[in-house]
């Protein structure tokens, strides 16, 4: 009996080990920062009825397949050093397709069906939903081997500042179907607000949503 728990920890052990020394030397995978929890493909984004899943914590991801296509996943929080108890939460989803340049860098073209959503407990429209369809240029990148950890991907935005490093999660990429996934014509929905009145989902135009003054708020957070 005890022989076989032991061997069972043992196992699981050995296992365990073998899972985070999963190494590699390209960025082709599934790549996530922190504690892991936020992770591209099923469980973050639902493009269908836009929404997310909000992971127990915050973290980014990224997923690389080796014939271009690439899906990102990120939660953050935003502090604004003007107003610091005004902390805004931020959920980002897009997918489409990579192109590696000559000098080293990397090219997202986004398929357009990304969205996110801010939570901004300041702001006029304190949550919302709305399109992103952001060209993301990743400057540089690295990939190192950490002795416990395994690899580590490091990506540079465009303007050299790092996002955190990332973890090897898979070798094969964790990802949502490589095509758009939601019909972007129509109305972006917008997220229930957090009153207790039981309304449904209200249906809003960007236009609608977005004033001029959330806007310029917004374009600062997502420098
Ligand atoms: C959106 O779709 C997902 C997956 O089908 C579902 O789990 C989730 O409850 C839906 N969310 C809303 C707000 O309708
Ligand atoms: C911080 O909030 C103030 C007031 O809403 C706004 O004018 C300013 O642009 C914000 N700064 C950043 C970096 O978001
Ligand atoms: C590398 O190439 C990309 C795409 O052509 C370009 O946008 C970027 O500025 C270049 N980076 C450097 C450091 O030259
Ligand atoms: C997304 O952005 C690209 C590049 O700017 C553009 O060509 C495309 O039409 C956009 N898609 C949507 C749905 O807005
Ligand atoms: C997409 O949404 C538009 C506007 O609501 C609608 O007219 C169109 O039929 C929709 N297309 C699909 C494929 O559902």
């Amino acid at each position: 009996m005890i022989l076989t728990s032991l061997l069972a920890l043992f196992a699981s052990t050995a296992l365990a080990q073998q899972a985070v020394q999963q190494t590699t030397t390209t960025y082709f995978g599934t790549w996530s920062s922190g504690s892991g929890n936020v992770l591209t493909g099923p469980g973050f984004a639902n493009p269908a009825n836009e929404s997310f899943n909000y992971p127990p914590t915050t973290g980014i991801s990224y997923s690389f397949t080796q014939d271009g296509f690439y899906e990102t996943a990120r939660y953050r929080f935003n502090s604004n050093g003007s107003m610091p108890n005004c902390i805004s939460a931020n959920l980002v989803w897009h997918h489409g397709t990579y192109q590696q340049q000559p000098n080293g860098s990397i090219v997202l073209t986004p398929f357009g069906d990304g969205f996110q959503q801010v939570q901004d407990p300041c702001a006029p429209v304190s949550n919302f939903v709305q399109n992103y369809n952001v060209t993301e240029l990743l400057s540089t990148w690295a990939v190192t081997q950490d002795p416990i950890l395994g690899s580590r991907l490091f990506l540079y935005q465009f303007d050299g500042t790092p996002w955190p490093p990332m973890l090897f999660m898979s070798a094969t990429p964790n990802m949502l179907p490589t095509r758009s996934l939601r019909n972007i014509s129509a109305p972006v929905v917008i997220a229930k607000r957090s009153t207790n009145d039981g309304d449904s989902v209200r249906l809003w135009g960007i236009s609608g949503l977005v004033s001029s003054a959330v806007a310029a708020g917004l374009a600062s957070l997502l420098l």
